[in-house]
């Protein structure tokens, strides 16, 4: 399937596998709808998709609160007509010890993990059904499959994208031909463990440097990959890791 002209909206598209996706696809040909609440990154995006040639619309939005995202729909649907692909980035990871207790933590990742999944899925579905065909990609992580020390609700929360993503398939896909996928990445090097606070973690992770991380580009190929194949095939899940990481 060719990409050209598609309307794909990406949630988390103001840095890292969000961002690279959004260079990509629009390199592609897709119409891209940037979404993230950090604004002025996401005009510097604009700017060199633009600058590319590429057609890119930005609505700033928190993914925990619907009335944003239903902005977004209407703001794309203003713009450009239809909704063709979803892909649900938006994330993050402040990994700490259980005994922690850092609760307001867990809460955070609750919401944006995994309510801010399923508020972006309510949000395009009614457009994707009436026009019987869409994609929609999900982001987890190897985290849905394997426990790491630190990684308690942050795994918690990729697993039930994981598991949410293979319900939505299942009632989705053969009924209205909406394709759902599951990305499961190894480390990526990008932001996303500036949100960590625990300082074991930290101490943790320094030693986990000196291995080659995957970059934000190479799950872009996976999206985008995922995203020409042809309308009959599912790529349920894509599951890839750093060849030098163990676990
Ligand atoms: N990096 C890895 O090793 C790795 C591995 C497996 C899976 N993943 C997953 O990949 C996804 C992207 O992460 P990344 O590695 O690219 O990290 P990142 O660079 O930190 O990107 C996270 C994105 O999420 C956005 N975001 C966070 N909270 C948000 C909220 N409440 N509303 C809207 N947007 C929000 C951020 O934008 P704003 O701050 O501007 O809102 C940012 O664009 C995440 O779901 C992550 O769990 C990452």
């Amino acid at each position: 399937m060719d990409i050209k002209g598609k309307v794909i909206i990406i949630t988390g598209a103001s840095s890292g596998i969000g961002e690279a996706t959004a260079l990509k696809l629009s390199n592609e040909g897709a119409k891209v709808v940037l979404t993230a609440r950090r604004k002025e990154k996401l005009e510097e995006l604009k700017k060199k998709i633009e600058g590319q040639g590429g057609e890119a619309l930005i609505v700033t939005g928190d993914v925990t609160k619907k009335s944003d995202y239903e902005e977004l729909v209407k703001k794309t649907l203003e713009e450009f007509k239809t909704i063709d692909a979803l892909i649900n980035n938006a994330g993050l990871m402040p990994l700490s010890f259980v005994e922690k207790l850092k609760t307001d933590e867990w809460e955070k990742m609750v919401d944006v993990n995994i309510k801010g999944v399923l508020n972006g899925v309510a949000a395009v579905l009614p457009t994707m059904i009436k026009n019987k065909s869409g994609n929609i990609i999900n982001i987890s992580s190897s985290a849905a499959h394997k426990y790491f020390p630190g990684g308690a609700v942050y795994c918690a929360t990729k697993s039930a994208v994981k598991m949410f993503s293979e319900g939505l398939r299942q009632e989705l896909a053969p009924k209205y031909g909406i394709n759902v996928t599951s990305i499961e990445p190894g480390a990526v090097s990008t932001e996303l463990t500036n949100t960590i606070t625990d300082e074991d973690i930290k101490e943790m992770f320094k030693d986990m440097q000196k291995m080659t991380f995957l970059e934000a580009e190479d799950i872009a190929e996976a999206i985008y990959y995922t995203l020409v194949q042809p309308a009959r095939a599912n790529i349920n899940d894509v599951f890839i890791m750093p060849t030098q990481q163990q676990q």
